[in-house]
């Protein structure tokens, strides 16, 4: 059977790479991008989340992401979560964990081998000298925040439309995923790219793939096992013995 196949390559696997999007964090409360009730719904992504915005109207697009930075710290790491950091302690080296989300609910949860793709809304970043700091804690934040090493300006440590990603943070990625034996998708529309790509890489390059999702993607068609369910539910099933 299909499940037990799949619980079988994921236990022999000496390595793994996980792919993770916004579904992951909907059961801690956080919303994702696209669908109902959706954190892009009422917003126009080009008024606040672009390099343009930032420059037209930095105190609002950093009013936001105070906004979104309370909205997580208020949040905890759900039971997804917390099993890919028990799945990352099993598989030690071999393990690599590739995040779209930048809201720091992995590393919370401890999961340490994290490549946060977009950034993190719980940092900032010097648009003088690039330190990156983290952010205090929400109630005693008041936007925007001053590099603590040259005084200068900050901006939201993440990536914006229209920016590149952390080139040697993308090439990681997609060594894990060109190497892995076993490749999970995770809560992701599978749209954007290029993470979007990790799991065809992945596939193409011999992986056993496996989605979790409530709803079909363009992966779905390459999968060798899509679970159609949420994210704990899917992860539950893949690793019984991890709770
Ligand atoms: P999306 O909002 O595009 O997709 C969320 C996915 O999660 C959908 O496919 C849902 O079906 C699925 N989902 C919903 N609830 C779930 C649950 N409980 N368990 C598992 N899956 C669930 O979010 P992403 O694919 O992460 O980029 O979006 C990718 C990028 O688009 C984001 O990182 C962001 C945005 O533009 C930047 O900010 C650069």
């Amino acid at each position: 059977m299909e499940i037990q196949e799949a619980r079988r390559r994921l236990e022999d696997a000496r390595r793994v790479a996980v792919l993770t999007g916004a579904g992951v964090s909907a059961e801690s409360g956080i919303p994702t991008f696209r669908g109902a009730g959706g954190l892009w719904e009422g917003f126009r992504p080009e008024e606040l989340a672009t390099p343009a915005a930032y420059a037209r109207d930095p105190e609002k697009v950093w009013r936001w992401y105070a906004m979104r930075y309370t909205q997580v710290m208020a949040a905890e790491p759900n039971p997804a979560h917390l099993r890919l950091a028990e799945l990352e302690q099993r598989k030690g080296d071999g393990f690599l964990l590739v995040t779209q989300n930048v809201d720091g609910l992995h590393l919370r949860a401890g999961s340490r081998r994290v490549v946060e793709l977009h950034g993190s809304i719980t940092r900032a970043r010097c648009e003088r000298c690039g330190h990156r700091q983290p952010l205090p804690p929400p109630d005693a934040f008041t936007p925007p925040p001053v590099c603590e090493r040259c005084g200068g300006r900050m901006r939201p440590d993440v990536v914006w439309f229209g920016e590149f990603l952390d080139a040697e943070l993308l090439a990681r990625a997609e060594r894990a995923f060109m190497t892995a034996e076993v490749a999970l998708v995770i809560g992701t529309s599978a749209v954007v790219e290029p993470a979007a790509s990790l799991g065809r890489a992945a596939k193409a390059s011999g992986a056993y793939l496996i989605e979790i999702n409530p709803e079909p993607t363009p992966l779905t068609p390459l999968a060798d096992l899509s679970l159609r369910t949420s994210a704990s539910e899917g992860l539950k099933t893949l690793l019984p013995t991890g709770s």
